[in-house]
């Protein structure tokens, strides 16, 4: 039910914190341990590179959870789109894990996927919403979201769900294996919930973006590097999914080897800035497109941000940033949507779970 909502996106954008919190909740013991499935820990500590297969925002996720398994648990990782990944197929490691990051557990072009590794017997993982889904009963083990039904085509809480239990299960597993994380992981996604929190309270300023950036144009790019690079292709994603406005979200550094050309007067660019070590660099690309008579709407995260900065992020763990900097994204497109009257809940020519290839 929607309740006082006008919609479900932003009902499911507010219940984010909420998530946040219920998840470190589900995955913690009754001593406040985190607590993963024993058969996961072993399955991922005994792979040699971990396969991450899922389609549209989830693949997004994957991307992020990349960084964590690679980063956190020392663990290589691929991550593949579904639906390429069917008939593609790359030359595998010995000893690969499968990992399906799907909402709903039902996507077509997942699933096919599902089928075909299990023909070969390599080892299987879903992380999804939806208890009893087709892709949880068909893999061999789980992970559940813990994000509440999701009603909204576009995905929002389920994003911000599948990026904290990655960054969980990746903490656990490198504590499994005898190399445990330097932060306690608890807590910064408890730092996490408190500035998504913020974020949400913010949506006056969303909306006001939304009018000042995105009210006439045809079109608009998203930028950042790092880990700013996956939001940027997620929050393109959410804004053409229920604005209509063609997006597009690319890596800083490859503007100049392309994208650039379609800069023009007044032309919407989001750029994120939460990455210290890549800071300069996106500043920099800011500046080629300023000089080119874009409009820029600058996203830093607290402590880097500079004066004329559109949006300042309340501070988190840098490899977190991700929860956060989406936020506002998901609510601008949001705002945009309905400046646009467009059928937010109901994008056209969508439908929640893509049940056919
Ligand atoms: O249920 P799934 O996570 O497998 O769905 C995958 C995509 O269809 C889904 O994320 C889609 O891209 C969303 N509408 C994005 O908001």
């Amino acid at each position: 039910e929607k309740g006082m909502y006008p919609h479900y996106m932003l009902k499911e954008i507010d219940e984010q914190p909420a998530v946040m919190r219920k998840i470190i909740q589900a995955y913690q013991n009754e001593q406040g341990k985190l607590e993963i499935e024993e058969g996961i820990l072993t399955a991922l500590n005994n792979a040699d590179r971990l396969y991450i297969i899922a389609a549209g925002t989830s693949y997004h996720a994957g991307l992020v959870g990349k960084e964590y398994f690679e980063k956190i648990a020392g663990i290589p990782v691929e991550v593949h789109i579904s639906s390429e990944f069917g008939y593609n197929m790359p030359l595998l490691s010995e000893k690969p894990l499968f990992m399906f990051i799907t909402q709903s557990g039902e996507t077509a072009d997942s699933r096919q996927v599902l089928v075909k590794i299990k023909k070969l017997g390599h080892p299987t993982l879903t992380v999804t919403n939806v208890k009893g889904s087709t892709l949880s009963r068909e893999a061999d083990y789980t992970l559940l979201l813990h994000a509440g039904p999701e009603i909204a085509v576009a995905s929002t809480k389920a994003y911000t769900a599948q990026i904290a239990v990655l960054a969980l299960t990746a903490a656990v597993a490198a504590e499994k294996a005898g190399h445990p994380i330097d932060f306690d992981i608890v807590q910064e996604l408890g730092i996490v919930a408190n500035a998504v929190q913020a974020m949400v309270d913010s949506k006056e300023e969303m909306e006001k973006i939304a009018r000042d950036f995105l009210s006439t144009t045809r079109n608009a790019f998203f930028i950042g590097r790092n880990l700013d690079f996956c939001v940027s292709m997620e929050g393109a994603l959410k804004l053409k999914e229920i604005s209509y406005i063609q997006a597009e979200g690319f890596a800083g550094g490859e503007l100049k080897h392309g994208t650039i050309a379609l800069i023009e007067d007044g032309t919407p660019i989001f750029a994120l800035a939460t990455q210290k070590a890549v800071s300069l660099n996106i500043r920099g690309n800011v500046k080629e497109v300023v000089a080119r008579g874009a409009n820029p709407c600058i996203i830093a995260m607290e402590g880097m941000e500079e004066e004329g900065d559109t949006l300042v992020l309340p501070k988190v763990h840098p490899l977190l940033t991700p929860l956060v900097s989406v936020i506002p994204l998901q609510l601008i497109s949001y705002y945009a949507a309905l400046h646009r009257d467009c059928d937010v809940d109901k994008p056209r020519n969508l439908a929640k779970s893509v049940t056919v290839e």
